[in-house]
């Protein structure tokens, strides 16, 4: 196998869906801690218990170091390279983290096993749903009561409509939790005691054992035993044999349990995802799909962030790589502006030596600072003329008037704006009518981060006001003259983004189907993929 092949095959890169307070930080830590970037875990946690509330969350994000290198964490471990990418936990931040999934291979969904699937997890859960990720199922919290494991999986199969195959099983569960059976290898894993569990990796090694030994009876109990017996035969009954297959289509899960606080299961899980989680693969493009085994070096920007220095006014752009073997230095082809790239001092997510790489591989990362040239869904490549697909740019569902307070900085706040929404969190409409520009959003929570942006990262002072309309549509296909015709009956509620594409906006969801009705040939779409 040529170097490139071996290095694809042995990358990982992957996601955490769960929703808030499920443990997604705590395992992010564990998992790291496998990787020995323990210190890296410390942020990680820092920023989990600060980003609680409002005003933390704005405190931390002030400090773009920490939620740039939270943003990726390569770690290496039993000779394989996993990234995982981290997605932002409020809600409001849902559009970043639908991109952010467009750039992983698999992604790990992690439920409270007390609360089983939560509003937020399903709708993760779809977003994967929508390009067949192959989801691994980790049910935490087993230290605490939770509900039947059974009952757990039945909310599985029927709420996500997909298969399920537990892969370990729960001795006991809450104050009488004894360990986890894998019932792959037919071993105990017995849980620690808390005192050792606490902030180290897992020490306890997994005991090969049938069940039906008689040694079992002894290490965990012969109630315990006998439970776990009656269990797995039913388990074995009623759920579908693991099928690798099927779980990389997107239509079987995997399932763990264990505990991430105590540090129990992390181990088998992290094990779970090298074992069967797929390497990069086939990547949506046009005008053909890419395979990673490709010499030449393709991927798109999923993420940008805008000011990370704010003397500087740079950006970093985060780059999935797709195909090739990518080094320092690199020219690449920006294929939107056709403009050649160097990429002279790229970033790399490595936990122990960030920086210090000089080359990546698909599946990887890699951080590209630019002055606003890169955009969410823009391709690079050595030269090829591709153009990946599916990266989605949702219609903001809240939509909003800028207020200025000084109207002689007209001009600073519309780049202001303009860079902002180049990170794609909001969205800039500009009227066609000549009035103020109209924001939009996901969530409300990003007007005041708006807000207190244009003030620390600008100097200058807006306030968002309520507007007429409700949502927003591009509009596309249709004659051109349908078109016009569309422009002028509704000439107050048009608008363009920033790439100069018409946008609808819609008083309520009354006048957008009325104005369905009246044009069926134009589409009014919710999600545009990037230009
Ligand atoms: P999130 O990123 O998904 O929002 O969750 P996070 O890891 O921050 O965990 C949420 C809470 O659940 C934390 O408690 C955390 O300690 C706890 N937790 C995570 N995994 C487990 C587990 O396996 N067992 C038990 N019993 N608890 C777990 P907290 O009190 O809200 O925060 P903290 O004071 O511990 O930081």
């Amino acid at each position: 196998m040529s170097t490139l092949a071996q290095e694809v095959a042995r990358r990982r890169t992957f996601a955490i869906i769960s929703h808030p307070d499920a443990g997604k930080t705590t395992l992010t830590e564990k998992l790291l801690l496998y990787g020995g970037a323990i210190q890296m875990a410390g942020a990680v946690r820092a920023r989990g218990a600060q980003r609680r509330t409002r005003s933390d969350w704005l405190a931390i994000e002030r400090e773009r170091g920490i939620s740039v290198t939270a943003s990726v964490m390569s770690f290496e471990h039993a000779g394989l390279a996993f990234n995982l990418l981290d997605t932002p936990g409020h809600e409001d931040f849902s559009e970043d983290t639908y991109r952010t999934l467009s750039a992983v291979d698999s992604a790990v969904m992690v439920l409270d096993a007390a609360r089983g699937i939560e509003a937020r997890t399903r709708k993760l859960f779809e977003v994967c749903r929508l390009r067949d990720v192959p989801i691994v199922t980790f049910v935490n919290k087993i230290d605490r009561e939770g509900r039947e494991p059974f009952d757990l999986l039945d909310e599985i199969e029927k709420t996500l409509a997909l298969d399920v195959t537990p892969l370990a099983w729960p001795i006991g569960m809450g104050g009488t939790l004894k360990g986890v059976y894998d019932l792959i290898g037919d071993r105990v894993l017995l849980a620690p005691r808390l005192s050792e569990a606490e902030g180290e990796v897992e020490r306890a090694e997994a005991i090969p054992l049938a069940l039906e030994d008689g040694r079992l009876d002894a290490l965990v109990g012969a109630e315990a035993a006998a439970r776990l017996r009656e269990e797995v035969a039913l388990v074995r009954g009623a759920c579908p044999p693991f099928d690798l297959g099927a779980f990389r289509a997107g239509h079987l899960t995997p399932v763990y349990f264990g505990s991430a606080l105590r540090n129990f299961g992390v181990r088998e899980l992290l094990d779970g995802i090298g074992r069967l989680a797929p390497a990069p693969g086939l990547r949506p493009a046009e005008p053909q799909p890419v395979a990673p085994d490709g010499e030449e070096v393709t991927g798109f920007v999923f993420k940008v962030q805008a000011n990370m220095d704010p003397l500087h006014r740079d950006r970093m752009a985060f780059f999935r790589q797709c195909s090739g073997r990518f080094r320092r230095g690199m020219k690449l082809t920006h294929l939107r502006s056709g403009k050649a790239i160097t990429v002279a001092s790229p970033v790399f997510f490595l936990a122990r030596e960030r920086g210090l790489a000089e080359e990546a591989y698909p599946g990887d990362i890699v951080g590209i600072p630019n002055h606003g040239s890169l955009r969410i869904g823009d391709t690079l490549t050595e030269g090829s003329a591709i153009r990946f697909t599916g990266i989605p740019n949702f219609a903001p569902e809240i939509l909003r008037r800028v207020r200025l307070d000084d109207p002689m900085k007209a001009k600073q706040l519309r780049r202001a704006l303009e860079n902002l929404s180049e990170e794609g969190v909001s969205r800039l409409f500009k009227p066609l009518n000549g009035s103020a520009w109209i924001v939009g959003v996901v969530g409300p929570l990003q007007f005041d981060v708006l807000a207190h942006r244009i003030r620390s990262e600008y100097d200058l002072r807006a306030g968002f006001e309520d507007a007429p309309f409700e949502t927003a549509r591009w509009i596309a296909g249709g004659e051109k003259s349908e078109i016009e015709r569309f422009v002028s009956a509704n000439s107050q509620a048009m608008a363009e983004d920033p790439d100069g594409a018409l946008v609808f906006l819609a008083r309520n969801a009354w006048a957008l189907g009325r104005a369905q009705e009246d044009f069926p040939k134009l589409t009014f779409a919710a999600v545009r993929e990037q230009a």
